[in-house]
């Protein structure tokens, strides 16, 4: 142990003196490149280990909570995290959407979080394009007690009612105007996109403004799991074609 994190000083210090341009700048990477190394997982999975280890299955509060705890106290991953999900939460139970698309998926927090709001016969699409965080996301899925076969159902869709945006920031325009020209969106379909101010999605945010297509919001809240920085949810209301 002493040694690789000796080792990991030094790469810190030789990429700091000679400017470097690499994530090893960053030690936090270097630090999660040596633990995933050491245990043979990802950060993901090893998230997911200390969730099956410890939420109680069945239980889509305890599974959540138990993310929460992991992802603050020992090692941060990109879940949307309470604060954010509570809004997450307000606006599903508002709205009662009996379509729902996810795009980004990651380990699942999202997906429990939005089938945990969702009326009876709701139907939740989840996509997520790694392999591994897929596998975990239905672990985490199938472990909350919510059936699999949601997400493999037919794709038998005439309207999504809510589509929870949470992917690469800059697929989130041309994602959106995909599903504009998909037919899919309706008169009063809601589209939250998170992360628009951190890490920002500056053409996505210009394009809402501009086309004339949405009603929309802003929900203000600190990014996941940290103090100090600032970020937002995007919250949007589609007016159809005007
Ligand atoms: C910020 S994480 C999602 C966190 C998750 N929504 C939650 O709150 O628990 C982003 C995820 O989006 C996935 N992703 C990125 N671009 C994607 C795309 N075009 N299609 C599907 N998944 C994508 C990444 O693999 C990553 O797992």
């Amino acid at each position: 142990c002493v040694c690789v994190c000796v080792c990991v000083c030094v790469c810190v210090c030789v990429c700091r003196l000679f400017s470097i341009k690499t994530s090893f700048k960053n030690p936090c990477i270097l630090i999660r490149i040596w633990k995933d190394c050491v245990t043979g997982l990802s950060r993901e999975e090893r998230a997911f280990q200390y969730v099956l280890t410890h939420a109680t299955p069945g239980d889509p509060d305890s599974i959540l909570d138990t993310f929460d705890v992991w992802c603050s106290k020992v090692e941060f991953i990109s879940n949307i995290g309470p604060k954010k999900g509570k809004i997450l939460d307000r606006l599903l139970m508002e709205h009662s959407p009996l379509t729902v698309l996810e795009l980004g998926a990651h380990c699942g927090y999202s997906t429990v979080r939005i089938a945990r709001s969702l009326p009876l016969g709701a139907r939740l699409y989840s996509i997520e394009m790694d392999q591994r965080n897929a596998a975990i996301a239905e672990k985490v899925i199938r472990l909350a007690g919510f059936d699999d076969d949601t997400l493999r159902s037919d794709y038998n869709l005439e309207r999504l009612d809510f589509v929870f945006m949470d992917h690469w920031k800059k697929c989130y325009l041309p994602d959106l105007q995909m599903l504009e020209g998909s037919g899919l969106l309706g008169k009063g379909s809601i589209i939250l996109a998170d992360n628009v101010l951190f890490p920002g999605a500056p053409k996505f945010l210009r394009y809402i403004r501009k086309s004339g297509l949405y009603e929309w919001k802003i929900h203000r809240a600190m990014l996941e799991y940290s103090k100090g920085i600032r970020d937002g949810m995007a919250e949007l209301v589609y007016q159809g074609i005007k």
